[in-house]
């Protein structure tokens, strides 16, 4: 029987223009990974063209150029990365135009906002569906799509144990909100206007109404939450496009980005730019100047030591006190200050404030659009010094993160001075403790709760190990009866994170954790205790011999979790302080993998 004429000009057509080129399908001088599944002529490589040729793929695309995988975090369970999918078309045009092969693949999303008991819990997991599909698969180099914000480290230290030609873009924040002709920003109003309706000076059906104006655009959270620090941290790692972090994510210059991003990434497969040669030492200092100078999320350090460790450079928590102490903040946006990601882009973004911290940064770092940070941001303009402060005024003398010390945290905490009540940076006072959540959220309002404003509140169970997942509850409300006193801030201690967003004088990572038996789990109402955040102090007034004697009759709670992803979690799980990756995970394994499927 005759072949229907029109499929064998079409037939002819196509095999006339996309001939294969050699036993290893090469046309290219190189050979890249990919080419170990796609070149063969064998019955293996029949298997891998044939089956990947189902999604319409002409043959001329299995010639040896460079696969890149579009590492796709979206997720309508994670609003802020819902616009992925789009972002993902435009850089498959880059990769297209630049002679590549765009394969977009999903991976675990981390939406902030609906995961319980909370996505740092999932962070890891994630990771390891980063690492092992790039791992498995035949790509030669890597676009990660980064946004909500666990899904920006979560990317980084699954991409970083495989170490290929990498790099991230982010997908922008929200548009400002607005609510009654006032700006509101993401996570800061919602703390704010919760303790004003508890404090009964907000009524309810204005705080339901603001929740539509807040959230009005697609994009992560636009106050300079961990979503944005970590599209900040991106760029100063190098490992963004400039202009990475601020551009908003409706902002038809956030998809040209995503354009040139795509190009850029088939160049650095064929430059061999691996990950490595980007993220040194010198990347990680200059993003934890960076992170001060922005008043960065508190969120950072974790991520940072846990991205570290993959790579195995020595880089630790004492490191961020050494390294910020002196960085002044400079950027005005909530939560501690009062602007939002909007107007930071159009000040200048986080290359304006590279450029404001001269010699701080590490010019000659490496990035991944080929230049030094030093080169991108030599001619960095400022357009608004309100936003984006002169280095000798800036909005806080000493904005980095200090890490605290102490026989109550021995391996470290941390607290965000420049969101947290001047007044209060010094400060001695008695300890009203809560076990676990579930004890501060039966208590807390209690009108017979023994508290006054001078206390120091004390969280306990909320770190890696003992909630699972050391969610963000640092910032927990004050007592309903000093919030209607007028009192907004309160010393609060525990080993939970808080979110970005928030504000407070707030002791956060304390380590090692409760659970894991360390002095915090020790403290009991009515101890006394001493921050100093100029001596980088945290001091339990209990004697040695008493914190024995107390040690001796401490229990570990037994754990719920005896299966499934929780127990892997609880098991293996490090303490903040390293960054709570897992023990097992720590460094890099590469891609190699010589064992064929079939
Ligand atoms: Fe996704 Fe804030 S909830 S960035």
């Amino acid at each position: 029987m005759d072949r229907p004429k029109r499929l064998v000009i079409l037939g002819a057509a196509f095999r006339a223009t996309t001939p294969f080129k050699s036993e290893q399908g090469m046309s290219q001088s190189k050979k890249y990974r990919s080419s170990h599944w796609f070149g063969p002529t064998d019955k293996g490589g029949f298997i891998h063209r044939s089956w990947t040729k189902n999604q319409g793929y002409p043959d001329h695309l299995f010639d040896g150029r460079p696969v890149i995988g579009i590492c796709n975090t979206w997720s309508e369970l994670t609003p802020c990365n819902g616009h992925f999918r789009k972002i993902a078309e435009h850089v498959k045009r880059g990769i297209y135009e630049a002679g590549g092969f765009p394969m977009e693949f999903p991976v675990m999303s981390l939406g902030e906002n609906l995961m319980r008991p909370t996505a740092m819990l999932f962070r890891n997991l994630a990771s390891m569906d980063v690492e092992e599909t790039i791992r498995a698969n035949p790509i030669d180099g890597v676009v990660l799509l980064v946004g909500c914000d666990k899904t920006t480290p979560a990317c980084l230290m699954g991409a970083a144990s495989c170490d290929l030609p990498t790099l991230a873009i982010s997908g922008g924040p929200m548009l400002n909100g607005k609510f009654r002709g006032e700006d509101i920003g993401s996570g800061t109003n919602v703390w704010k206007f919760s303790e004003e309706v508890r404090a009964g000076i907000m009524p309810l059906c204005d705080f339901q109404e603001a929740e539509s104006c807040m959230s009005r655009s697609a994009g992560h959270c636009m106050t300079m939450g961990t979503a944005s620090t970590m599209a900040s941290v991106v760029e100063s790692l190098g490992m963004g496009m400039p202009m990475n972090a601020a551009i908003p994510a409706v902002d038809s210059r956030r998809y040209a980005l995503a354009h040139m991003a795509g190009r850029r990434a088939v160049e650095m497969v064929h430059e061999d730019l691996r990950m490595s040669k980007i993220l040194t030492r010198e990347a990680f200092e200059n993003a934890v100047r960076v992170v001060g100078a922005i008043g960065g999320s508190t969120n950072a350090v974790v991520h940072l030591l846990a991205l570290a460790g993959r790579l195995g450079i020595d880089f630790k928590l004492s490191d961020w006190d050494a390294l910020g102490r002196d960085v002044p903040c400079l950027v005005n946006l909530m939560p501690s200050g009062k602007y939002l990601m909007e107007d930071f882009y159009y000040a200048g973004g986080v290359p304006a404030v590279i450029r404001e911290l001269g010699d701080l940064i590490h010019r000659d770092a490496l990035t991944v659009n080929g230049k030094t940070i030093g080169e991108n941001t030599a001619n960095a303009p400022c357009y608004n010094r309100d936003v984006i402060k002169p280095f000798n005024e800036p909005l806080v003398k000493q904005g980095g993160l200090a890490v605290l010390g102490g026989n109550l945290c021995p391996n470290g905490a941390v607290i965000k001075p420049s969101a947290a009540t001047p007044e209060l940076m010094q400060h001695r006072g008695r300890a009203v403790v809560f076990e676990t959540i579930e004890d501060y959220n039966a208590r807390v309002d209690d009108p017979n709760l023994d508290v006054d404003e001078s206390c120091i509140l004390v969280l306990k169970n909320c770190g890696p190990r003992g909630y699972p997942g050391m969610p963000e509850v640092g910032n927990f409300g004050l007592p309903e009866k000093i919030l209607r006193k007028g009192i907004t801030d309160m010393i609060r201690i525990s080993d939970a994170r808080m979110s970005g967003t928030a504000y407070g004088t707030v002791v956060l990572h304390v380590a090692p954790e409760a659970a894991a038996g360390g002095p915090l789990a020790l403290v009991e109402n009515g101890d006394f205790i001493q921050l100093d955040v100029a001596a980088r102090k945290l001091h339990l007034e209990v004697s040695d011999e008493e914190l024995t004697a107390r040690r001796a009759r401490w229990q570990p709670s037994a754990s719920p979790f005896n299966r499934g992803y929780y127990k892997l979690y609880v098991d293996h799980v490090l303490q903040a302080d390293q960054g709570a990756d897992f023990d097992f995970l720590v460094g890099r394994s590469g891609t190699e993998v010589t064992r064929e499927s079939h």
